[in-house]
Formats: structure tokens, sequence, C-alpha cells
């Protein structure tokens, strides 16, 4: 296992083993939270009992092939915890989400959570945001050109995603606009005001005051919580 995948499953697994028996929660999306299904469907196989509300596709495809139970959203009063990952978190637990894409299901399941544990590796904590990881907004593809050049207006230039030569599209038949702040995003909190004003903006990667514990795993395994 390289370094990465070792301090992403440190913090995963210590993540996962908060989970208590017979609770519903959040399951994130991306390459650090998959190791917490892994931890998961190691704990259910030794009895626990736990079901979650998926934030993409990929999760759920996932949680299938583990048999980890799966519900609806709609299906759900509350979660008793939301766990996910963050591609980068600055002082004050703000952060940049979506470089998977799933950040618009990933912000309504943390909000029905009481609490989101954001699982990091330490590359991911960061001084500033936005230097070096574009910010995803994610717009609708009616008039999305138009709703690009809006935002731009916020100061950033835009590259609309791709992946594999082919235009990227979320799980809600969107486009992600990956957003370059020269001077990266001193004021995460205004940026986000401005960014929900804009039409044709569906939702965006700043996570602004809604990470709780962060759990922050090292190269030889180990993992410590930020509370
Ligand atoms: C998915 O859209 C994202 O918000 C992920 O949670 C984030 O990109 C972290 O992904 P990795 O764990 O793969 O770095």
């Amino acid at each position: 296992m390289t370094d990465a995948n070792a301090a992403k499953r440190a913090a995963a697994f210590a993540a996962a083993d908060l989970v208590q028996d017979g609770t519903t929660i959040g399951f994130g999306t991306g390459s650090t939270f998959a190791f917490v299904l892994e931890r998961l469907h190691q704990r259910m196989q030794k009895g626990l009992r736990v079901r979650g509300v998926a934030t993409s596709q990929a999760t759920t495809d996932l949680c299938g092939k583990l048999g980890i139970p799966v519900l609806a959203l709609d299906d759900v009063q509350a979660l008793d915890l939301a766990i996910d990952g963050a591609d980068e978190i600055a002082p004050q637990k703000h952060m940049i989400k979506g470089g998977g894409g799933a950040h618009l299901r990933e912000r309504l399941v943390a909000i029905t959570a009481r609490e989101l544990v954001v699982i990091v590796d330490e590359t991911k904590l960061v001084p500033v945001l936005g230097k070096s990881f574009l910010l995803p907004v994610e717009v609708v593809p009616f008039g999305w050109k138009h709703t690009a050049r809006r935002v731009e207006g916020t100061g950033c230039s835009t590259t609309v995603r791709e992946r594999g030569g082919k235009t990227f599209v979320t799980d809600n038949g969107n486009l992600v606009l990956d957003c370059r702040y020269p001077a990266g995003i001193p004021d995460p909190a205004a940026l986000q005001r401005t960014l929900d004003a804009l039409p044709g903006v569906v939702d965006h990667g700043l996570f602004v005051g809604m990470a709780g514990r962060i759990v922050v795993g090292n190269p030889s395994g180990q993992a410590r919580i930020l509370p």
C-alpha cells in the first residue's frame, strides 16, 4: 500500500470505528471514504448493524458489492453521523470538496446529519483554500457558458471538467466548472455567499462551518482527531 493510501486508510478506519451499532449514517464519496466501507464491512461481519444514505452512485454501487444497506435520503428523518473526505481543509475547518463531483449530494447528506466527520490525510491540510486545488462549481447545462462567465466574475478562470476525454456529468445531470483563483480563497464565507446567489450555479465545493471532527491519517497508519 502507498503512503497516501496508508494515511487515508488510517483516517477512514478511525472514523468507521466511531460508528455505533444500530445507527443510520451518511456515506461519503471518494478514495478515502471507500476505506470506511471496508472497515464497516469488517465490523458488520462481527455483528455491527448499520445503514446509510449514499452521496453518489459510485458509493451506492460499492455498498451493493459489500452488502451494506443503503436508504434514500427521503426515507430518513435525520442521520446520526455523516463521514466524508475532503480535498482541502484550512484553519477554521473550512473545506473544498467535490473532487469527485459529488459535492451537491454530499452537502445535502451532511446537513441532515448531527455531525459531519471528515477524513483526510495530512496533505489535505492547507493554510489557504484554493491555492493548489481548483474549486468545483456545479452548473446546469442550459446556458452553462453564460453561467461560467458569471462565475469568472468572482475572480477566477474556469475549465469545464472532463473525464476520459468526455464532458463530466454529475449524478444530478449537471456540469462541473473547475475554478482557479490565482490568490487562493482567503475568505471562503464571502465567496460562498456570492456563488450561492449566481443563477445557473447549483452548488459548489466550498463547505464553510460544516465540519465536525476531522480525522487526519498519516503514512505510518496512525490517526489523530482534531476537535
Ligand atoms: C467527492 O466529490 C469529494 O468531495 C470527495 O469527498 C473528495 O474529493 C475527497 O476524495 P478523495 O478521498 O478521493 O481524495
